[in-house]
């Protein structure tokens, strides 16, 4: 009786314990209308498509532990699906977005409500669109705070501003994609880059638009910097200000500061920004780092940090001073780009595989198909091709009868095959002159499987096909850690002698060095068909990607989960 009285008494504190939990984990409910609005840039006025009316999209704010259930209704005349860039989504594909990979996109006039949880991270996401070039308008911020009582490991400052960096075309990015996929040649870069969709001071009809900060001195704020741009890495800067770096991908890193900070497309990087400098107005400012030998949009976003006790011009020609603007690095500045990313670490002690069960090597690179009739409309790219580009001279085709992840899970055949190659199917110099004979890729949609719980890891390899580039690589359903990068070829004796299998920062999203390689680790916990490719569209739609297969584990909560009932049909 005492026993069962005392029993009693510890379950009854163990479940107030449980429910104070619950508690602290909130529920997030929300609608997301896909609708066209119209949204004036550049002197003109587009009917671009937007989540709610609003350009950028709405900013989620979050805790870990949370769960959300975001309805996605579509009311705009496309296809659409949204992914979470950088959820985990654990054994919880169906939430993950990529259309044709993980489900079948929105039609117009259904919807599709995202469910899932946030498990063990914080920090800054995104979302956007995964379907052909809708990102282009539809992506906001997903920012994750620690749960309530878990503290920073640096001085988190009272103020978080998100800084959403985009691109903007003075068209319909569907029609710049659409006449693209018809030529065969590369898309038309973008007429303007933007900080939270406004392209700034130096752009035609843009000056009122101008997005500006203003701070207080001696304030130290953070910036939550996430690159939603299409097609280009960017350096970003503030004018005499210095950045701390704190976060990169939702992962914290040791704290550095630095003037400048190179972005590809996907990532998000975290810094701290002190306001001690003249109390004045200083342009932060945004443009090209162009690796590749190709066209890039060359022009400068800005807003301005306005101090709030900024003097003003009296008498004639009265008003705010002039910004400061700042030192940005050239775009082809290789070195400055390299320099900042390898002085990432992650903050503490990694628990990164010190042994490797998948050891995979795969070329990242452009190519070009040849064409029977060079002449072709069709066939505008180089010399009469067609852009494409692969991974192990694979280029990626997106099926269209079903998901991946619907036809892995039915044993439906005939959408995807498992052959997806762990080496190049041929040897070569990558980063040397290639021959010719080695530039036409093969289509097909190839998956690898990754058995359960194995450690893996990558070598990104960068090949100089039509142009050594920066391919920023980014791989759903997880976080890895970068353990080394190089240029030229990587050197399977000498290179992994020099990983740091210690303090590698991670990430969701990592960039080649333009003819170089990067290696990256990680435990495929994550049961599901998860997307890998590079985060520049016009990349990705010429086929530079793959997925990963991973298979379910044998022990309880190591299966995917079965489907929501209102996954999008097929
Ligand atoms: Cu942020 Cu597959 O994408």
């Amino acid at each position: 009786m005492e026993s069962l009285r005392r029993f009693s008494f510890v379950s009854f504190i163990a479940l107030l314990a449980y429910f104070a939990f619950l508690a602290s984990a909130e529920h997030h409910v929300q609608q997301f209308v896909i609708q066209p609005r119209p949204v004036k840039r550049l002197c003109r006025t587009h009917q671009s498509i937007t989540v709610n009316g609003q350009f950028p999209g709405p900013t989620l704010i979050v805790r870990n532990g949370d769960s959300l259930a975001i309805t996605v209704i579509n009311r705009a005349r496309y296809n659409i699906s949204i992914h979470w860039h950088g959820i985990r989504q654990l054994r919880n594909p169906w939430a993950d977005g990529p259309e044709y990979i993980t489900q079948c996109p929105i039609r117009p006039g259904q919807s599709y409500t995202y469910r899932f949880k946030i498990e063990d991270q914080e920090g800054t996401l995104w979302w956007h669109a995964h379907s052909r070039w809708l990102r282009a308008t539809v992506y906001g911020a997903l920012i994750i705070y620690p749960r309530l009582g878990v503290p920073y490991p640096f001085s988190m400052p009272k103020r978080d501003i998100p800084i959403l960096l985009g691109e903007w075309w003075d068209r319909n990015p569907m029609d710049v994609l659409r006449q693209a996929q018809f030529t065969g040649a590369a898309a038309n870069v973008s007429d303007a880059y933007t900080i939270n969709g406004q392209p700034g001071d130096l752009y035609r009809c843009s000056r009122a638009g101008t997005i500006r900060f203003p701070i207080f001195p001696g304030e130290t704020v953070q910036l939550r910097v996430i690159n939603a741009a299409m097609n280009q890495e960017l350096f970003f800067s503030v004018a005499n200000h210095q950045f701390t770096v704190v976060e990169t991908d939702s992962a914290y890193t040791k704290p550095f500061t630095t003037s400048v900070i190179m972005i590809g497309p996907g990532q998000t990087t975290n810094v701290l920004l002190t306001a001690n400098q003249r109390p004045g107005r200083y342009y932060m400012a945004a443009r090209a780092y162009n690796s590749a030998n190709a066209p890039f949009d060359n022009t400068t976003t800005t807003a301005i940090l306005q101090y709030v006790n900024a003097p003003t011009r009296r008498g004639r020609g009265r008003g705010q001073i002039a910004p400061v603007f700042p030192v940005l690095p050239g775009f082809n500045d290789t070195a400055t780009a390299t320099a900042f990313t390898n002085r990432l670490r992650y903050w503490k002690r990694a628990p990164v595989p010190q042994q490797v069960d998948e050891n995979l090597f795969f070329t990242v690179g452009l190519g070009l198909i040849n064409c029977s009739n060079p002449n072709s409309p069709r066939c505008q790219g180089p010399n009469g091709t067609r852009f494409a580009a692969s991974m192990n001279n694979m280029s990626f085709v997106l099926p269209r009868s079903n998901s991946v992840m619907q036809a892995y899970y039915q044993g439906m055949p005939g959408i995807f095959t498992t052959d997806f190659p762990p080496v190049p199917p041929v040897q070569f110099d990558y980063t040397g002159n290639v021959s010719r004979g080695l530039w036409q890729p093969i289509k097909g949609t190839k998956a690898y499987k990754l058995k359960y719980k194995a450690n893996v890891q990558i070598v990104l390899q960068d090949t100089s096909i039509v142009t050594p580039e920066n391919h920023p690589m980014h791989l759903h359903g997880y976080q890895f850690y970068v353990v080394g990068s190089g240029f030229g070829n990587f050197n399977p004796r000498t290179d992994p002698a020099r990983f740091n299998l210690f303090d590698p920062p991670e990430r969701n999203t990592i960039g080649t060095p333009p003819g170089g390689w990067v290696a990256i680790r990680f435990v495929a916990d994550n049961p599901g068909a998860w997307f890998m490719h590079c985060h520049i569209d016009s990349h990705l739609g010429w086929g530079l990607a793959m997925v990963f297969l991973v298979e379910n584990g044998r022990g309880r909560l190591q299966s995917v989960q079965a489907p929501p009932l209102d996954l999008p049909r097929c």
